[in-house]
């Protein structure tokens, strides 16, 4: 069947074909409109589009180099018997295994009016945050089945596993598995003698300092740089008083700290030196995973991370006292039924062993394709007036736990609130990460400082919105991201009007 049809739409999917997404959207987002004559494709049998088609397209889009592109159409006007289907997808070239992958993808495309003014969503169904990359059940089932039938469910070969694998992924002599992030700390600042004030970043999740109040000290609020986002050495060094025994850094959305200067200023100082890193699986400082280079590190295994054990954490040091001390300290504290001092039940199960050791598996590739799609973000969003991303060293690299744009409302025209409305609209899912900060928070309060002395920690918390990111995420759905943002960007004077 041959249907003459109107062309509205256009998206794009060969990852290696960046350019010509590029250029497709551009020509969408200028609201131009192509004709012509094609194959309608049924979901079966995905069909390429004539050459009468392709070269009427190729003759609107400069910059397209050869026809291995697929194109995902919105079909505006169909012939009366398919009329009931509001969405179409046209392919251009590609094998039919790719038209067929196309095919199957929920990605639908949309005209040139944001959601929030009434358009369709750039995505038919919700854009997480965040999609955890597991491994398949079938590579689990045989270990889990012998964990059940032993009955050794906890301390068995499985944590033990895990323990080696991370030292030696994280170049530490000591990797002693928690049941999460913030009991590793909570038992590191107490292994290490910990009292008095600890200088820590406001701008981090809460149970950076939480785990402090659990081991009796005074958080100390200190400034983050503006562009990194993470803890300011200077500001930090301000923040030193006479009852100061150290310092918690935070590898803020995988980004790795200004370890150097942190160390410098520890040793000087005389202070121990912690670093909460629930975002540090897959980050490199200078080359190196980020481990070995303070008193201990500290990372989450929780779902929302690169490396998960369901529930879990690790606690990593060069330092033989201080991994002894969390072992025994994970088990209440307790050695032989005498109670060394007070501990937790804070020990990691098989299930969790096993499960964060496959994933530890599955980290690099999830790494690597992370770097890609901050890559896209930052080429396809790096041009609109107020939008900036993260500073990353090009020495250093970003494990993206997060990929976090700044919104500055008078360049761009919404403010970051307004924005994440309007991505609400379009099925995307944002984080205010962190809105409020630590010390704005009721629990916390007590402890702020003058607020002028965290000016950067209180315009990052009106300006950051984290976009959704994850280790398999597909081009379409980074591109039609960008594509959400650029189209409410287009309208801005009318978004703007329409959320208050
Ligand atoms: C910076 C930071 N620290 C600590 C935690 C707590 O980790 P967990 O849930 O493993 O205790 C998180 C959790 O997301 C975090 O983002």
């Amino acid at each position: 069947m041959v249907a003459a049809l109107q062309f509205r739409g256009v998206a794009i999917t060969q990852p290696a074909r960046c350019e010509i997404a590029t250029t497709f959207v551009r020509i969408f987002a200028t609201g131009q409109h192509f004709e012509g004559q094609f194959s309608p494709c049924d979901r079966k049998n995905p069909q390429p589009m004539s050459d009468l088609w392709l070269r009427a397209l190729r003759l609107q889009m400069s910059g397209c180099r050869d026809n291995r592109c697929a194109v995902i159409g919105w079909i505006a006007a169909l012939p009366p018997a398919t009329r009931k289907r509001k969405t179409g997808k046209l392919f251009i070239g590609g094998t039919r295994t790719e038209r067929a992958t196309l095919m199957n993808n929920d990605f639908s495309t949309i005209g040139s009016d944001p959601a929030v003014l009434g358009g369709t969503p750039v995505f038919a169904e919700k854009v997480p945050i965040v999609r955890p990359v597991l491994p398949k059940f079938d590579a689990l089932a045989d270990d889990m089945a012998e964990i059940v039938g032993s009955g050794m469910v906890t301390k068995g070969k499985h944590l033990r596993a895990l323990e080696q694998a991370a030292a030696e992924h994280l170049q530490v002599r000591h990797a002693v598995a928690v049941s999460s992030c913030t009991s590793g700390l909570m038992l590191t600042y107490q292994a290490l003698g910990l009292t008095g004030d600890v200088v820590v970043p406001s701008f981090t999740f809460m149970a950076t300092v939480s785990s402090m109040i659990w081991a009796g000290l005074r958080p100390v609020f200190a400034d983050v740089d503006y562009g990194t986002t993470n803890l300011d050495p200077r500001r930090a060094e301000d923040a030193i008083t006479p009852n100061t025994s150290a310092i918690v850094a935070v590898h803020n959305f995988g980004n790795p700290a200004d370890i150097a200067a942190l160390k410098d200023l520890a040793e000087r100082r005389g202070l121990k030196l912690i670093f909460d890193a629930a975002h540090g699986f897959g980050c490199r400082y200078e080359g190196t995973p980020v481990g070995g280079q303070a008193d201990a590190h500290v990372y989450s295994l929780s779902p929302t991370k690169l490396v998960i054990a369901a529930e879990g954490g690790i606690v990593a040091t060069n330092d033989d006292a201080l991994a002894e001390h969390i072992r025994i300290g994970r088990e209440y504290g307790m050695s032989d039924y005498d109670s060394r001092f007070a501990g937790l039940n804070s020990r990691m199960s098989e299930f969790s062993a096993l499960l964060g050791c496959r994933s530890l598996a599955l980290l690099e590739p999830g790494i690597l394709r992370r770097q890609e799609v901050s890559e896209i973000f930052r080429r396809e969003l790096g041009d609109l007036p107020g939008i900036d991303f993260q500073a990353v060293r090009p020495v250093d690299r970003c494990s993206y736990k997060d990929f976090s744009i700044t919104v500055v409302e008078s360049a761009f025209g919404l403010s970051r609130d307004q924005l994440r409305a309007a991505m609400e609209a379009e099925n995307i899912d944002t984080r205010r990460y962190y809105t409020p900060p630590v010390h704005r928070q009721q629990a916390y309060r007590e402890f702020a400082p003058a607020e002028e002395s965290l000016s950067n920690t209180n315009v990052l918390s009106q300006r950051c919105l984290s976009l959704p990111i994850w280790s398999r995420m597909d081009d379409e759905v980074v591109l039609g991201i960008c594509q959400a943002v650029r189209r409410i960007h287009g309208s801005i004077g009318k978004v703007a009007a329409a959320i208050r």
